[in-house]
């Protein structure tokens, strides 16, 4: 039997029906009656077509699954999970399969005898048209971030999320994960977006809190609930997010300085001399590094240990304000400005998830922590020395949302014994200096063993009791967030 392995990498065979899949009861009705509601060729069984639905985009998890369901509505989807119900399915839902934490695909092992169905919303990709004076709208669960951004940018607005991964996240996964992403300094994270929310419950009611209204207090936040709830508590069918007004006009400056703490000081001088802060990215020269040598362009002339890429907009001339600004920027070595959305200048930023994970030997550790902005520039030093030691030697390529103290720890070419050593060290880290373990990615599969580092034991427990009396089954998601 298959079973996570001792580093906690999942290890089981996963990709496709497991061979003893006649073992579970009730899966060929089950299998009959979700082709009868969405179609035959929406039910996929085929294990080379079920394939990059099982494996996530880290390449660390790979699940095992009896079929991917493809629904096309909110009805299909309920009555979909009515059947699931019946037969004590596991539902794990997926959107763009981009999660970086392992929550997007089932579990690896197949120790029950229940069914395991992937709901993906590759299908659902409707957008509403803008309600322009009410500034927002209402998309499926399966548009994506880009498609949601161009449909409000053709009336003037914006949607207040972004991300590298914006061309196949989609609604569900920003939500369920509550995404933070590049915007989150100027916007807020993904649950300040949601206005409100679709989405249907384990025993397949549908769950409707939808207004646009800026005021209405009437009970339990509910899509704040569901936002960040991981797949764990519904499968989310639709969202109606609030859109912004975008900067009339930005400048994105990329400097070369000699700390982070020039970073920091750097973000508070833009603020205080009263231009809007829509970006603040903090890189490494070994990322840099990285991402030149896979051919996206130096920012700057002369290299620094550090890179920070500010977009600004404001009233007045943000072009000279923010030459300025650079003017006066303590540890300044080089720097580059360009109108934006300079796309080529955060082409090197956003090219280091891609470019990280091809040039590590094994499954980079992704570690995604966030810590108060007074001790970020010590957090970043102890954290870059984690691989320094001889037990476990490794590469660390650390980058982040510099406004947000958030700190993207990537450790290269670990070795899988080592994993959960390292893992210990940088939170180790963290917690000591009252930081989180996960920023904006989530707990997924693969920080469930740490959640207690987080949270306190009333607070797990009260979160439990959530999930019991949404899931009392224990169907949705299994093994994300909770062990
Ligand atoms: P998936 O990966 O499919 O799923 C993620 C989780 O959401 C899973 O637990 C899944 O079960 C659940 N889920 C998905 N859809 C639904 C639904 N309809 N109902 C209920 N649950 C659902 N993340 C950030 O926060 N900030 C970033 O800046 C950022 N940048 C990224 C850049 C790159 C290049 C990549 C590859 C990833 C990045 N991510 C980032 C991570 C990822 O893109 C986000 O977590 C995103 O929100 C996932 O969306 P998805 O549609 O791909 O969801
Ligand atoms: C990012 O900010 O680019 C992401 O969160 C992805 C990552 O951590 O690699
Ligand atoms: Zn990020």
């Amino acid at each position: 039997m298959p079973s996570p392995g001792p580093d906690g990498i999942d290890i089981g065979p996963g990709l496709g029906p497991a061979a003893d899949a006649g073992r579970r009861p009730g899966l060929d009705r089950l299998l009959s009656r979700l082709r009868h509601i969405v179609g035959d060729a929406h039910v996929v069984t085929d294990p080379d077509a079920m394939a990059g639905f099982l494996i996530d985009w880290t390449g660390r998890h790979r699940g095992q699954a009896d079929a991917v369901l493809r629904p096309r509505t909110t009805d299909e989807v309920s009555r979909a999970v009515v059947e699931c119900a019946e037969v004590d399915a596991e539902i794990c839902a997926q959107g763009g399969n981009t999660g970086l934490v392992g929550g997007s695909v089932p579990p690896s092992d197949r120790a029950g005898s229940r069914p395991r169905i992937v709901i993906s919303t590759a299908r659902m990709t409707d957008i509403d048209d803008v309600d322009v004076i009410g500034r927002c709208v209402g998309v499926q669960a399966g548009a994506t971030v880009e498609a949601i951004d161009a449909r409000a940018g053709a009336v003037g607005l914006a949607f207040g999320v972004d991300l590298a991964s914006r061309h196949s996240a989609t609604a569900g996964g920003v939500v369920a994960t509550n995404a933070g992403g590049i915007r989150m300094i100027r916007r807020g994270n993904t649950r300040a977006q949601v206005l409100g929310i679709e989405a249907v419950l384990a025993d397949g009611r549908i769950l409707r809190r939808w207004t646009s209204l800026v005021k209405d207090n009437v009970g339990y936040d509910l899509p704040g609930l569901l936002t960040g709830s991981e797949g764990t508590l519904a499968v989310i069918t639709r969202v109606l997010f609030r859109l912004v007004v975008p900067p009339r006009a930005s400048i994105v400056a990329v400097a070369a300085i000699d700390r982070v703490a020039d970073a920091v000081e750097l973000i508070g001088t833009a603020a205080s001399r009263g231009l809007t802060v829509e970006a603040a990215e903090l890189m490494t020269e070994a990322g840099i590094a990285l991402v030149a040598a896979h051919g996206h362009r130096r920012p700057t002339a002369a290299s620094g240990p550090f890179y920070v890429l500010l977009e600004v907009s404001g009233p007045g001339d943000v072009e000279s304000a923010a030459v300025e600004l650079l003017q006066g920027a303590g540890g300044l070595i080089d720097a580059v400005l360009e109108p934006g959305p300079a796309r080529a200048l955060w082409g090197a930023r956003e090219a280091h998830t891609e470019t990280i994970a091809r040039s590590s030997v094994t499954p980079v550790v992704k570690l995604d922590i966030s810590v108060p902005i007074r001790a970020l520039a010590e957090v970043f030093d102890e954290l870059g020395a984690v691989g320094d030691r001889n037990d476990s030697p490794c590469r660390p390529v650390l980058f982040g949302h510099v406004g947000d103290g958030n700190i993207h720890v990537n450790l290269l070419d670990v070795p899988p014994d080592r994993v959960d050593d390292l893992t210990d060290r940088v939170f180790g880290i963290v917690t000591a200096h009252g930081g989180s373990i996960s920023a904006e990615h989530g707990i997924g599969r693969a920080k469930v063993a740490w959640t207690h580092l987080g949270r306190e034991a009333a607070d797990l427990a009260t979160m439990r009791a959530i999930k019991g009396a949404l899931d009392p089954r224990g169907v949705l998601n299994p093994g994300v967030l909770f062990a």
